[in-house]
């Protein structure tokens, strides 16, 4: 499916208001890129994948399925404006995993997903500025979780 530039900038937009309601004030961006990865993780915390599985399925949290086919069969409604995710553990590391939850702008500037760890790049009312979408330790329990998907 074609979309204009319009469309795709109107649907980000709504899809960013939906998040930003949830947005996080105590965790600070900081991280290191790497040749487009973060290595090293957020929090220095082992993630715990059973609870970024939870956040993917949130949709105040990751809302991952508004856009991606995943294996969470309990859940009805999966979206195709992303890649489907099972197996993605096979095509990505962790470090390129990370990059692509903390900040996919980095590696596709027109990308539609959202940047889950960043401030000042979505478009959110003053309010907002400043938060992430998701904690440190809420983006390293969905790294977590992804590398599950073997
Ligand atoms: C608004 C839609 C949207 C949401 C919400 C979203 N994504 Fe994405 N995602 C995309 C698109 C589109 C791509 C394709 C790559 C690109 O555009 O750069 C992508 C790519 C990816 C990739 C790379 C997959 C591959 O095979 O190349 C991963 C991993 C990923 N997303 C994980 C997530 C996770 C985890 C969440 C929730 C925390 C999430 N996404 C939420 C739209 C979204």
């Amino acid at each position: 499916m074609k979309h204009t530039k319009f469309m795709t900038a109107a649907i980000g937009l709504a899809f960013v208001g939906a998040f930003a309601v949830n947005a996080q004030a105590a965790d600070m961006p900081k991280f290191t890129i790497v040749n487009d990865t973060i290595p090293a993780s957020l929090t220095g915390k082992p993630g715990d994948a059973a609870n970024g599985r939870k956040v993917a399925i949130d949709r105040k949290k990751g809302n991952c399925l508004a856009c991606h086919v995943m294996p969470i069969p309990e859940q009805q409604f999966h979206g195709h404006v992303g890649p489907d995710l099972h197996g993605v553990a096979k095509r990505y590391d962790e470090a390129t995993l990370r990059m692509r939850v903390v900040d996919p702008k980095v590696l596709n500037e027109d990308t539609m997903m959202p940047s889950f760890f960043t401030t000042g790049q979505h478009r959110v009312t003053k309010k907002f500025e400043g938060k992430t979408i998701l904690g440190a330790q809420e983006v390293e329990d969905v790294i977590a979780y992804l590398k599950t998907l073997m």
